[in-house]
């Protein structure tokens, strides 16, 4: 049995007040749309056919070919809407499952449940729906016995049935066919004057046609709507990869406070104190500490790392390596094994190898650095000259002595020393002593004795 996919997503979003398309708001770092997109196809979606309308190409331009696309044009409705998305697929056989775009808490699993429900009792239609600790808002499930008799919008309800406590989740299996012909049957004559899917349903059943419901987890069906919702579902998503994370073997002391992409892979026995935000595609190995209060974004991180109270963008570490408290890794640095980045050290755009120590009150930006190189406190990488920037290049067992200026473009060969102070401009021959400073006058007798406190 072929199953495909629509996806509605061309309403205005209203509610948000954001310049961004509200299927594109993100959750966890990945977009609305996207998380509905992973469940319908781990569900087994062959197509996926994405409705949209309000910021239509900007939709377009970030989903890119992950789906297919129809437009509607004028909002009339969520049935109106169906009508648009099934046109690509009216003519196959199969089960078609529709969604909303701003529900990202439904899981390829919840779906899949429903889907083998939904074909094992011989349904034409199923409707998934939850029991909403607050229902305002919601289209109300009105039961016949265990039967489902219709689907009544909250602008329509009754006041009996607003005491209704299970709601309509905006998700449901079709059989095409039968959609089709219920589509073809729906009018607009209802409090809101739109064509409403949800109306297919009772059609269907006075067609006496099987249709029944699939009872999900209130948390699944969350719709997005404001922002209000939105951190709602941020919140139920990490509490998922957060724990996810920790059935992997990693530890989190806080969980609340701890906040993981679910793009990042985080390896065995690492530690993630309070405070600890993971961003993007980052990796980190096994037996690190992280934390805390730290934020790391799309980093590759080895093993047995230990990084506390730091930034880090777009960088890699090796292994055995200590990075802050205080350090700001910045983007395209790649440091190696058994270095020190310590307090008040920011690099850019530079690699640091293995063994070296940059340890305080330091910035290296645009340089390569070698093995087992010591940075005494207070060294600068002078590598803007106010128009352009300029590469550094330090040797092997390098010892810079404190409050070096390293003026680019230059080079510091292998085993060579800085004098503390120094403003290095030239080369450094290997193993040589570069002193680039004036030398100390002592002025004695400059202070008269009747002068002093
Ligand atoms: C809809 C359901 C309601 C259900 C609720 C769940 C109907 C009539 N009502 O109500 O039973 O409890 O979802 O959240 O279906 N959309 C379009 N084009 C349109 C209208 C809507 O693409 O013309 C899209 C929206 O972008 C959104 C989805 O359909 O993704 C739902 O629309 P919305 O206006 O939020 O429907 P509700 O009134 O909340
Ligand atoms: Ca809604």
């Amino acid at each position: 049995m072929s199953i495909y996919s629509i996806i509605l997503a061309a309403g205005e979003g209203k509610r948000m007040k954001s310049k961004t398309a509200k299927p594109l708001q993100k959750v966890c770092g990945k977009a609305l749309m996207e998380w509905v997109l992973d469940a319908t196809n781990e569900a087994g979606a062959e197509r996926n056919i994405a409705v949209i309308g309000h910021m239509a190409e900007e939709v377009k331009e970030f989903m890119g070919d992950k789906v297919e696309y129809t437009y509607q044009l004028q909002r009339l409705g969520t049935g109106h809407a169906v009508m648009q998305g099934i046109e690509p697929i009216k003519n196959e056989k199969g089960t078609v499952m529709i969604l909303c775009g701003d529900t990202p808490l439904i899981t390829g699993e919840t779906l899949k449940k429903a889907l083998s429900d939904h074909e094992e009792k011989g349904r034409v239609a199923t409707v998934l729906t939850s029991i909403a600790p607050d229902p305002f808002g919601y289209g109300r499930v009105i039961r016949n016995g265990e039967d489902v008799a219709k689907i009544v919008e909250q602008k329509d309800a009754t006041e009996e049935e607003k005491m209704v406590c299970e709601i309509n989740s905006g998700m449901y299996f079709f059989d095409i066919e039968k959609l089709n012909f219920a589509l073809s049957k729906l009018d607009n004559k209802n409090a809101q004057g739109e064509y409403y899917l949800t109306d297919t349903i009772e059609i269907l059943i006075n067609a006496g046609e099987k249709v029944g419901a699939f009872v999900v987890d209130f948390d699944d069906t969350l719709g997005v709507n404001d922002r209000v919702q939105l951190a709602q579902a941020e919140k139920i998503m990490n509490d998922r990869v957060v724990k996810k994370v920790m059935l992997e073997g990693v530890t989190v002391i806080d969980p609340s406070t701890t906040h993981i992409s679910a793009d990042a892979k985080i390896g065995m026995d690492t530690v993630l104190y309070p405070g600890t935000i993971i961003e993007g595609k980052t990796v980190i190995g096994e037996d690190c500490v992280i934390g805390p209060n730290i934020r790391i974004t799309n980093c590759v991180i080895g093993d047995k790392n230990e990084i506390i109270s730091s930034v880090l963008v777009d960088s890699t570490v090796g292994n055995n390596t200590s990075v802050g408290p205080f350090a700001y890794m910045r983007p395209n640095s790649k440091v190696g094994d058994k270095v020190k980045i310590g307090d008040f050290v920011e690099i850019k755009n530079a690699t640091i190898d293995n063994g070296t120590k940059v340890a305080h009150l330091t910035y290296v930006g645009d340089a390569d650095v070698g093995k087992n190189v010591n940075f005494g406190c207070g060294t600068v990488v002078v590598n803007y000259d106010g128009k352009n920037k300029h590469r550094t290049t330090i040797g092997d067992d390098v010892f810079i002595g404190c409050n070096t200026n390293l003026v680019s473009p230059v080079k510091v060969n292998d085993g060579a020393f800085t004098a503390a102070g120094s403003t290095i401009t030239d080369e450094v021959p290997e193993n040589a002593l570069a002193i680039a400073r004036a030398k100390q006058v002592n002025k004695t007798g400059w202070v008269k004795p009747k002068d002093r406190k």
